[in-house]
């Protein structure tokens, strides 16, 4: 199951390891929540038996289907759940410690933010709860917002926002008091590939400046692509842990990418491969992910309004209408 058999060994059952100077910020050790009804019968296991750690300076990936038990996590590690049994520890504190939330951002599922606010309105309602002083809170809500690039709409009331500029400002908020630790739930849902992708770079940003994250998705390419470790969950069990890229490395399969070569040359390749004993699965151009082709056509055309791009294939497939009808068009 684990196959991270590092974290695993440095992790001594008995005697904390979160500690100030340790590098381990995140630990639950066991940790099981059972929702109950009204009535205290037993309804739904949502965590069973969870061990997991979160490393100082790592983006951590928890991901899942919906329903298997990513938001309990973090509703755990904050404190606002307590578990039916095991532990969460954060900072060397027990999580139900709240005062230990001061240092944690928290991105929820969905930001409940008040949509009459602007956005400098609504850093500093919550810059005052964290008590930062009037020349503090000017001072970090320029940075956030530059940040998160709503320069320009600052000043706008948010009902004016859409969904992505909506999750700008709940990241904002979430970072108003400088926190070391941050926990995003589901950071990208609702977002367009290109919101998608400026999320995933300000989360990337944000290891840079040195924070640990913890980010619940069940996007693939969320994780994928900014993650350092990932958990797998599923119906609240945990079925995988490890470094991403040796979890998506296909041992026994040796990939090379070159630029120029003529077929003489692919075929003297692929001589090569069958003369050391290898078996030579494929020899052919890359396909880009549907990710990059979106992104590469918006970026373009930034940069071109007006322009048109039709691809090969299709252009083969119709009539031709002009014999311009390859290339990019007014
Ligand atoms: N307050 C609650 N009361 C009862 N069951 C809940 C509650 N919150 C979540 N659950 C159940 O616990 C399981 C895990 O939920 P959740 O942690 O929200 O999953 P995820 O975030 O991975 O989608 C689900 O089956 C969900 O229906
Ligand atoms: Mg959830």
């Amino acid at each position: 199951m684990a196959t991270d058999q590092t974290a695993l060994a440095d992790a001594p059952a008995a005697s904390p390891t979160v500690g100030p100077g340790s590098d381990v910020i995140i630990e639950t050790r066991n940790l099981t929540k059972i929702y109950r009804d009204f009535w205290g019968r037993r309804k739904v296991a949502a965590l069973k038996s969870l061990d997991i750690e979160v490393r100082r300076g790592e983006i951590f990936g928890l991901l899942g289907p919906n329903g298997s038990g990513k938001s309990t996590t973090i509703k755990l590690i904050l404190g606002l759940l307590f578990p039916t049994s095991g532990r969460v520890l954060v900072f060397d504190q027990d999580a139900t410690e709240t005062r230990k939330n001061e240092r944690i951002g928290y991105l929820p599922e969905e930001s409940y933010l008040y949509k009459f606010l602007t956005t400098d309105e609504t850093l500093d309602f919550y810059g005052r709860l964290f008590d930062l002083s009037a020349e503090e809170r000017k001072r970090r809500i320029d940075e956030l917002v530059n940040m998160v690039g709503l320069q320009g709409a600052r000043h706008r009331q948010l009902r004016e926002y859409s969904k992505g500029m909506t999750r700008r400002v709940g990241l904002a908020q979430a970072l108003i008091n400088n926190p070391d630790l941050i926990l995003l739930d589901e950071p990208t849902t609702g977002l367009d590939p290109i919101g998608t992708r400026d999320m995933k770079d300000l989360i990337l940003s944000l290891r840079e400046q040195g924070k640990t994250i913890l980010l619940c998705s069940h996007q693939l390419s969320d994780v994928q692509d900014v993650c350092d470790r990932v958990a797998i969950l599923h119906q609240g069990e945990l079925k995988e842990l490890g470094r991403v890229s040796d979890l998506l490395k296909v041992q026994d399969v040796t990939e090379v990418h070159a630029r120029g070569l003529s077929d003489a040359a692919k075929q003297e390749i692929a001589e090569v491969i069958r003369r050391h004993g290898g078996t030579l699965e494929s020899i052919d151009n890359p396909t880009a992910t549907m990710e990059d082709l979106f992104l590469n056509i918006v970026r373009e055309s930034e940069r071109r309004p007006g322009a048109r791009r039709v691809s090969q294939a299709d252009t083969a497939a119709a009539p031709a209408t002009s014999s311009s009808a390859n290339e990019e068009r007014k």
